[in-house]
């Protein structure tokens, strides 16, 4: 029987050993590593919330008067007042009637698209789904199609045939808002006009969208005028919101139903109340003038990296995974933390730099960022 050595040394020979390297500071847009300052453009704050004073301040307060722990799940003796709150500025914020909360992003996925769909039912997924979605089609034992990446003709086809076959199936169709290592936009009017024009529903993971796009920053399904046609508006509150924590919007009915099924809400200790203090505290800034500007800072950052890209994410296509892990290597050198992504998070051959951009970076380090990944491009 091998071992997991032999499992270890066969992903150091293919370039896929990872291992966790701590920091020696706090995150922000400066951090220490390994006894070296570095600037970070590897992180999801794109707002910079993640060491936003109001929000370590509601975070305290939360402390304070809530305890540390919650002590027991939701449904048991769990929920506080602030995980009541929360729901409801959550629900109120998306347009939905309801919104439950979950530990994370991940527990979200993992928990919510089994407690919808079953043996009898089909997912349909974009190719470049992320793990959490992935792994919660397949917990769900339903049928699960694929469709080629943002590929609305062919999504539309596959909906067509499986409701020649199974006219009364609950298919449900699985994307993201941003996908999470291309950095693209899904094209949602189209999705959602496919999905109703064959009687499915949409699950829309707007990870990393919440925060940054959308008037007041809920995501693409804001920007597009579309909340009220999408039927599970999923996201998380460890990306632009800086904290930890994930959540899905929906109508009542539906949240009521995750809250019987959904195993990673029910068979789990609920997030601490102070958590859902500075989620609270986050959510109300994201919506605010002071959201507003944040944007605005990002984006202006973002259009010195690429004047045409919308999200906060870029990626530098590179190829082999040597090459990403070299070019990472060399920008550590210079002082800038930009991590390789390498299968199994991307394709195979579709290794890459993942530049992550913040309203708390200043522009000056943003143009000496620019300016050494076009020297790379330039020199390759
Ligand atoms: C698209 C997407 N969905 C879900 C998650 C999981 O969220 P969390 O980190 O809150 O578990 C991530 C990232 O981690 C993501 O990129």
């Amino acid at each position: 029987m091998s071992g997991p050595q032999d499992e270890l040394a066969g992903l150091a020979s293919a370039g896929l050993l990872r291992s966790l390297r701590a920091l020696d500071s706090g995150t922000g847009p400066r951090v220490i590593r390994e006894g070296r300052e570095l600037w970070n453009f590897a992180s999801n704050d794109y707002l910079g919330l993640a060491g936003h004073p109001a929000l370590a301040e509601a975070f305290i307060e939360g402390v304070s008067k809530y305890g540390v722990g919650a002590a027991a799940s939701r449904l048991v003796c769990g929920t506080l007042p602030p995980h009541r709150e929360l729901e409801e500025a959550m629900a109120a914020a998306k347009g939905c009637e309801a919104a439950l909360t979950f530990p994370s992003g991940f527990a979200t996925a993992t928990g919510s698209l089994p407690a919808l769909a079953g043996k009898d039912d089909v997912l349909v997924l974009d190719k470049l789904c992320h793990a959490s979605l992935i792994d919660g089609a397949r917990l769900s034992g339903a049928t699960i199609r694929v469709f080629p990446h943002n590929d609305v003709a062919k999504l539309e086809k596959l909906l067509a045939g499986i409701r020649g076959k199974q006219a009364k199936a609950r298919v449900i169709v699985v994307t993201e808002s941003v996908f999470s290592m291309d950095g693209d936009l899904c094209p949602l009017r189209e999705i959602v006009d496919a999905k109703d024009r064959h009687g499915a529903l949409l699950f829309l993971d707007e990870a990393h969208a919440f925060g940054v796009l959308g008037p007041h920053g809920m995501g693409l399904a804001e920007r597009e005028g579309l909340q009220d046609r999408v039927d599970f508006q999923m996201g998380t509150l460890s990306k632009a919101a800086g904290l930890a924590g994930g959540y899905l919007a929906t109508s009542g009915a539906w949240r009521d139903l995750l809250v019987n099924r959904a195993r990673s809400f029910v068979y789990t200790t609920a997030p601490p109340p102070a958590l859902a203090c500075a989620s609270l505290k986050a959510l109300e800034i994201i919506r605010s003038e002071e959201g507003q500007q944040l944007r605005q800072r990002l984006r202006e950052n973002l259009r010195v990296i690429d004047p045409s890209h919308e999200s906060a994410i870029v990626p530098v296509l590179l190829g082999e995974n040597e090459a990403a892990l070299n070019a990472s290597a060399k920008l550590e050198e210079a002082g800038f933390m930009v991590p390789a992504i390498r299968y199994p998070t991307v394709p195979r051959g579709k290794a890459r730099l993942r530049v992550s951009l913040s309203a708390a970076h200043s522009a000056e380090v943003v143009r000496d960022l620019a300016g050494l990944l076009l020297g790379r491009a330039q020199n390759s």
